[in-house]
C-alpha cells in the first residue's frame, strides 16, 4: 500500500529524507476517481524515478459550475487501493484548508492565447484555478517530474507555460491518452455517463478518427462541420466545441498547408457530464 498523508508537514518529511538520500521524486497530480489513464501516469513516473507520489484533491477552484463540483466523483479508499497496484509510495490527500491555508488566493499569471480558446473560452476561471493548484502542488511536493495526461491537451500546455514562466525546475512529461475498446478516452467523468450516453459517447472518437480521410478532400471549415454533423446525429450528443489547432499555439488553424500537425480538441456537452478529447492529424 502506498503510504497516505493528508498534511503538507508530513509529506514534506518524508520527502526530506527521501531527497537527503539522493533519489528522484516524480509526481502524478490528480483529482482522484482513478481509472486505467491515471495508472499509466503512476506506472511512467514509477519507471523513471525513485519516489512516486499521487495528489488526490478535487480543487475547487478550477470548477466554474457549483454542481460539476459537487457531482464529482469521490472514492479516496478505492483509489489508494488500485495506486498499490501501479507502483505509488506516497498518496497525498490534503484538504481544502492544507491546500489554501490562506483562503482561495489564486495565482496571478496570465496565459496569453493559449487561455483565450477552447476551455479557456467555455470554462472562464478553469485555467487559472487549475494553475494555482499545480503550482502549490508543485510548492508541496518538489518533484524532479511531473506527469500530466495528453487527453487534457490545452492543459497540458498551460502546465508547460506556468512552469517557464514561473522558472519552476520541475521536468513536465506529457502521456498518452489511454482509450476504452470503443475509443472513448477514459476520464473520471465516465462513470457519471448514463447507459445510453455511455453506447453513444464513443462516436466522439470515431467521427475524429474518420476526419483524418476528409482531409486532403475538404477545407478545415468543411471537415470540423461534418465531424460536428455526424456526432450531432445523436441526440444524446451536442457539441460544444470542435477546434482544429496549431500544436504549439492552440489557435485555430485556416488552412492545412499552416501545420504539418495538427490538433482536434473537442468538447461535447450530455445531460449529464461534459467529455474533452483530442486527436492528432498529419495534414500532408
Ligand atoms: O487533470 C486533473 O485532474 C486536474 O486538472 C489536476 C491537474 C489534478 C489539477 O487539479
Amino acid at each position: 500500500m502506498p503510504i497516505s498523508f493528508t498534511t503538507v508537514s508530513d509529506l514534506q518529511t518524508a520527502l526530506n529524507a527521501d531527497r537527503l538520500a539522493g533519489k528522484k521524486i516524480g509526481f502524478v497530480p490528480t483529482m482522484g476517481a482513478l481509472h486505467e489513464g491515471h495508472l499509466s501516469l503512476v506506472k511512467s513516473a514509477a519507471a523513471g524515478n525513485d519516489i512516486v507520489v499521487c495528489s488526490i484533491f478535487v480543487n475547487p477552484t478550477q470548477f466554474n459550475n457549483a454542481a460539476d463540483l459537487e457531482k464529482y466523483p469521490r472514492m479516496p479508499d478505492a483509489d489508494i487501493h488500485l495506486l498499490k497496484t501501479a507502483g505509488c509510495d506516497y498518496a497525498f490527500l490534503p484538504s481544502v484548508n492544507e491546500i489554501y491555508p490562506n483562503g482561495k488566493i489564486l495565482l496571478d499569471i496570465h496565459f496569453g492565447d493559449l487561455e483565450k480558446v477552447m476551455e479557456g473560452e467555455f470554462r472562464p476561471g478553469h485555467f487559472k484555478g487549475m494553475a494555482t493548484v499545480v503550482n502549490r502542488l508543485f510548492e508541496i511536493v518538489t518533484p524532479d517530474n511531473a506527469y500530466f495526461g495528453k487527453k487534457d491537451f490545452q492543459q497540458l500546455a498551460i502546465v508547460k507555460n506556468m512552469v517557464k514562466q514561473l522558472g519552476l525546475s520541475v521536468n513536465v512529461i506529457g502521456c498518452e491518452t489511454l482509450r476504452e475498446e470503443d475509443g472513448l478516452a477514459m476520464s473520471s467523468r465516465n462513470m457519471l455517463l448514463t447507459a445510453a450516453q455511455r453506447k453513444a459517447a464513443p462516436m466522439i472518437y470515431k467521427a475524429r478518427r474518420t476526419a483524418q480521410e476528409f482531409i486532403p478532400f475538404h477545407t478545415v471549415e468543411a471537415v470540423k462541420e461534418l465531424v460536428t454533423r455526424y456526432i450531432q446525429q445523436s441526440p444524446l450528443l451536442k457539441v460544444e466545441y470542435f477546434e482544429i489547432v496549431n500544436p504549439e499555439t492552440l489557435q485555430p488553424i485556416q488552412d492545412w498547408n499552416e501545420c504539418k500537425e495538427v490538433q482536434g480538441c473537442i468538447a461535447v456537452l450530455t445531460e449529464g457530464p461534459r467529455l474533452i478529447d483530442n486527436i492528432t492529424y498529419a495534414t500532408i
